[in-house]
This record gives C-alpha cells, sequence and structure tokens, in this order.
C-alpha cells in the first residue's frame, strides 16, 4: 500500500503543479459475487463482497473547469471540460469520469477540476468489476475534494448511472453498490429493488477468495443487454397472467411453472433461471448464517450449471474451471462471477487448500483449454475509502 500510494504521489506532484495541502486519496475496490447471477437488473438479489483489488485515485482540484487525469496502468492522460460532458468513443476511459461528473453536478453538487493520478491492481474484463472500481473511486474523490454531502446510496447509484445510462452497459446496480457498501470479512445480501441489505460475516476466517481467470476477455456489454431484453421480454408475458409483475423478481418458482408453457424455449430458459437464482440467493444467506459452508457450496455450484444451461452465458472454458476447482478437496463452491462469457471463476476455498488448487489449475487447466490460466488471492475488503496521507 505505501509503496503504491508513493509511485501515485510522485507521478501527481511530476504531472501537475499541485497544492500539497488539498491533496486526497481514494481507493474504490473491484467485487465477488458468491451468488446471484444476473438477477440484479430483474430486481433480485445479490450477495457480493468487495475485495482487495481496487481502484487508487491520489488528486487535488485545480481550481478550473477542466478535469486531468492520468492511468499509470495505461500511461495515458485525459482531459476534459466539465463544461461539456458528453459521451465520446474517442474518449475511451475519460468517458467512466465524465459520466460520473455529469450525475453529479446534475444532482445539484459544486465541483470543480481536478488534477489525478489513478493506478489500479483489478484485471480488466476478467468479471471482477474494474469499472465500478474505477467509478465508485472517481466519485468519491470529488465528494472528498469539494465535502459533498452524499450517502453512500447516493454514490452508488450515481456510479451506476455513470455505467448504465452514460456508458450503455445494460448492468445492473451490484458492482458500484458493493464497491460503495462492501464490509471487511462479510458478504452483502442486497435486494435490488429496495437497496435494503443486510451484512453477514463470512463464518470463519481460515477461507480465502481465489478468482481463477480464464484467460479470455470477456465482451459483456453486448450479451448483457441481450439477455436484459429476453428478460423484459418475459415480463410482458408474465403481466397477461398477473398485471402486478414488474420485474421476473416477482415471478414465484409456483408462478412460473403454471405459465412457463406460453414461454418461448429462449425466454422459458432465461426466466427459469432468473426465477430459481432468486430462491439460491435466499438460500445462500440462510446457509451463511447457520454456518452451512457446504450448502453454501451446492448452491454456487448450481448457480453456475444454471447460468451455463439456462442463461448461456458460460463457455467452455469457465465450465473448465469449475470442473478442476470442485474436484480440489477443501473448495467449498465455485461458479462464474461477473457477467459471463469469458473472464474468471470464483472459488471459496479453506486456507491450506489454496496451494492444491492453484496448482491443479496450472496443471489441468491447459490441458482441457490449450491456455494459460492467471489466479488471484484475494481478500474481503472494504468498500470504498479514503486512505489518509499520514499513513505514509
Ligand atoms: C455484470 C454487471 C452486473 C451483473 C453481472 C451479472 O457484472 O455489471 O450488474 O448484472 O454482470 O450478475
Amino acid at each position: 500500500m505505501e509503496q503504491r500510494m508513493k509511485l501515485i504521489l510522485s507521478k501527481l506532484r511530476a504531472n501537475y503543479k499541485i497544492d500539497e495541502k488539498e491533496i486526497r486519496i481514494t481507493v474504490g475496490p473491484g467485487r465477488v459475487n458468491l451468488i446471484g447471477g444476473h438477477t440484479d437488473y430483474n430486481m433480485g438479489f445479490v450477495l457480493p463482497c468487495a475485495i482487495d483489488k481496487d481502484t487508487m485515485i491520489a488528486a487535488a482540484p485545480n481550481n478550473t473547469d477542466t478535469v486531468n487525469l492520468f492511468s499509470i496502468n495505461l500511461n495515458d492522460s485525459i482531459s476534459f471540460s466539465l463544461k461539456s460532458l458528453e459521451y465520446d468513443p474517442q474518449d475511451r476511459w475519460a468517458n467512466y469520469a465524465k459520466g460520473i461528473c455529469f450525475y453529479l453536478l446534475e444532482a445539484g453538487h459544486e465541483i470543480g477540476g481536478i488534477d489525478g493520478v489513478l493506478q489500479g491492481t483489478v484485471p480488466i474484463g476478467s468479471g471482477m468489476s474494474s469499472s465500478a472500481a474505477l467509478e465508485v473511486s472517481i466519485g468519491y474523490i470529488f465528494q472528498k475534494l469539494f465535502n459533498l454531502d452524499i450517502s453512500p446510496k447516493e454514490l452508488a447509484m450515481i456510479a451506476y448511472r455513470a455505467e448504465r445510462e452514460f456508458i450503455g452497459v445494460q448492468c445492473g446496480i451490484m458492482d458500484q453498490f458493493v464497491s460503495v457498501n462492501g464490509v471487511r470479512d462479510s458478504v452483502i445480501f442486497l435486494d435490488c429493488r429496495s437497496l435494503d441489505y443486510e451484512v453477514i460475516t463470512m463464518p470463519s476466517k481460515d477461507l480465502q477468495v481465489v478468482i481463477l481467470h480464464t484467460n479470455v476477455k470477456r465482451s459483456a456489454s453486448s450479451a448483457l443487454n441481450q439477455r436484459k431484453n429476453e428478460c423484459f421480454e418475459a415480463v410482458k408475458l408474465f403481466q397477461q397472467y398477473d398485471s402486478s409483475i414488474e420485474a421476473l423478481r416477482d415471478v414465484t418458482p409456483d408462478f412460473f411453472e403454471k405459465h412457463k408453457d406460453f414461454l418461448s424455449p429462449i425466454l422459458r430458459k432465461r426466466s427459469q433461471h432468473i426465477v430459481y437464482e432468486n430462491q439460491r440467493v435466499i438460500d445462500a444467506k440462510d446457509a451463511l448464517k447457520q454456518e452451512d459452508l457446504e450448502e453454501l457450496g451446492k448452491l454456487m455450484v448450481e448457480s453456475h450449471r444454471s447460468l451455463a444451461k439456462l442463461y448461456e452465458v458460460s463457455s467452455k472454458e469457465l465450465d473448465a474451471m469449475i470442473k478442476i476447482s470442485t474436484d480440489v478437496q477443501g473448495v467449498i463452491g465455485s461458479r462464474m462471477t461477473g457477467a459471463g462469457l469469458g473472464g474468471a471463476v470464483a472459488c471459496i476455498v479453506e486456507n491450506e487448500k489454496v496451494d492444491d488448487l492453484i496448482k491443479a489449475v496450472y496443471l489441468r487447466y491447459p490441458q482441457l483449454t490449450n491456455k494459460k490460466p492467471i489466479t488471484y488471492i484475494c481478500k474481503i475488503a472494504d468498500g470504498v475509502r479514503e486512505v489518509p496521507l499520514n499513513e505514509l
């Protein structure tokens, strides 16, 4: 942490003329979702946690209307005026920052230009939500630099709107919400409709979250948009039988079984996944509270199967990771994390079995797929936070 802060601060001082007293540093984490695949934009339930892979930003106000940011990872600078905040594909990652500024201003928050340097440790395109980490960290640095009165829910909503409305990815609220509200060593049971949530402490400190990356980058946005449309079409058909249904979250298993034959095979599969996945999230929350890790693991694997067979967002590489990991003793459960179609699998593993898992993955994954895996060992971390400069 210290080394990283020093690097970011030295770049900040080298690239911009900074008023030392004004510098603030924020960290926005990525996330892993233990269960609840694609339920968020159907107004259902999810069970994610924030992880210790994040985006760190150091910045200071520059008393202009211009936002200047430099990314250490990309070795790239961006610059835009707060007076013209329009999405432009040419602007690459600047659009995330522009989106945040746009919704901050729209909500009436008074912000000015800043100079900042950022560095991220969330792998891009891996299903760990590097975009939420970036959005939330940017939102929070503005909040700190301009002393804005923003609740955690509002910050999550601003970051969510930046992703969904400004960037145009038809995602749900999960990633941004948990990046703001995550709690160390705990998972968040979130109702994506009401945004009520419960913090559930992991039953044991002897567990790790291990990410098995397929080394295939996923293109989440088109798949998400298509699945979302299919779910909305299914809702319209269910509404013919009960007009109070507003989202697939409102369809119970009984109601689904009664009316499923009126759906086309594709819409039937998509809605079957969502209806039963919501129940699995509730069951997984109860299992965690009862410290029944075996049940949690079973539900995670069932969730993956359903995402593969019914929602059709798995891949042969993701399935290979599930096969390999579930064969290792001490792995509690595993499933794809994020949108799917590439990206990564998240496993909950007993501490002393992490090495066995990693060895098995490096041995068997290339045999099954001809590709090299990438693995990350993560801790469950707090949500967005400020790092005081005196920690240096
Ligand atoms: C992506 C989206 C999330 C969620 C997941 C699937 O990560 O950003 O909102 O829909 O896919 O569970």
